[in-house]
């Protein structure tokens, strides 16, 4: 059902554990219409995350989900992928059905280019990779920027790193692209890790999803099983954080996050720092305010948007067998 409340919605990201539940949480939302799933090179190369996205559509029940591949390196050329925490296949953990949602014909900017161009709304952008196919379409057609209602992406940090002691996974794979983006004009909130660290799979979470019973919640737990054995391993948390959701959810319900206004920076040339959000919180540079920056979140209300979306899938059309 298409509302008129319901907001017009491109994600672009790197499944990817959790691009998964970004894409099932926007999905199944009533309040988002998502007109197209993109793809980026990120958590594994894009031939793989573009195989994951459709495999989620497919095990999901999104038949009708238009998904495009996009960006397979950074704007500079760079390639890096996180084996280490999605594993070969940028979404290990479980078997996932053989694809049978499509893959676009044409590129992931030229399908946001034509989805800006025919929607009736300016179109929320929503990224969870690196921002390359975000930085690009700004390039291309810088026309279309009054179609963006505004871009929310998981990515950054006001404090510490996760790639490397200050830079955040997402940003740093692709600095210029997320320059380009930071200094585009438009509507930006930033969901870094001061606020996805908050969005934790912990084992009440776990017990939540599989009493929601069917294929695709014990499919979930087994990638998120997965996904959190990594993050045990690497980071040291008990509880993995489920990223990606969380710039879903703001979307949904702005009040499920805390935003501070704040100048944010990235890094480019440091040695040590390149790649790290330079965010600002107490003005000190005097630079202008670019950023609604989510520090808080309220993870009651999130983890029950985002089971709420398993349960709903799992009972319209995900896969029974
Ligand atoms: O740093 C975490 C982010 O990088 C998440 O979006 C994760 O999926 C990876 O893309
Ligand atoms: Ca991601």
């Amino acid at each position: 059902m298409i509302d008129s409340f319901c907001v017009p919605l491109v994600l672009d990201c790197d499944p990817g554990h959790d691009d998964m539940f970004a894409i099932l949480l926007a999905a199944a939302h009533p309040g988002i219409d998502l007109l197209a799933v993109t793809t980026v090179a990120g958590n594994g190369p894009l031939d793989a995350v573009t195989e994951n996205a459709r495999r989620i559509c497919t095990l999901a029940g999104l038949d009708g989900t238009v998904v495009a591949a996009g960006a397979d390196r950074a704007l500079l050329g760079d390639r890096r992928t996180a084996p280490n925490i999605h594993g070969k296949t940028g979404l290990d953990g479980a078997p996932l059905p053989e694809p049978t949602v499509p893959l676009a014909d044409e590129d992931a900017v030229t399908v946001i280019a034509r989805l800006l161009e025919e929607s009736e709304r300016p179109v929320t952008i929503a990224a969870t990779g690196p921002l390359t196919n975000v930085a690009t379409l700004l390039e291309r057609r810088p026309d279309l920027k009054p179609r963006i209602e505004r871009i929310v992406f998981m990515g950054g940090s006001a404090g510490r790193g996760n790639t490397t002691p200050l830079a955040e996974f997402n940003v740093h794979t692709d600095p210029e692209a997320a320059d380009r983006v930071l200094r585009c004009g438009l509507p930006l909130v930033m969901c870094g890790l001061d606020v996805t660290h908050q969005a934790l799979a912990t084992p009440e979470v776990f017990e939540r999803l599989r009493s929601i019973g069917g294929l695709l919640p014990a499919t979930l737990g087994g990638l998120l099983r997965f996904f959190a054995g990594t993050y045990e391993k690497v980071y040291g948390m008990p509880a993995p954080p489920v990223h990606d959701p969380v710039a879903i959810a703001a979307i949904i319900d702005p009040d499920v996050v805390r935003c501070v206004e704040a100048p944010v920076a990235v890094e480019l040339a440091g040695e040590h720092t390149r790649g790290a959000t330079v965010v600002d919180l107490h003005g000190v540079t005097g630079a202008p305010a670019n950023v609604q920056v989510a520090l808080e979140l309220d993870s009651g209300r999130f983890w029950d948007l985002m089971l709420d979306a398993v349960r709903v899938l799992s009972d319209q059309g995900a896969l029974s067998d």
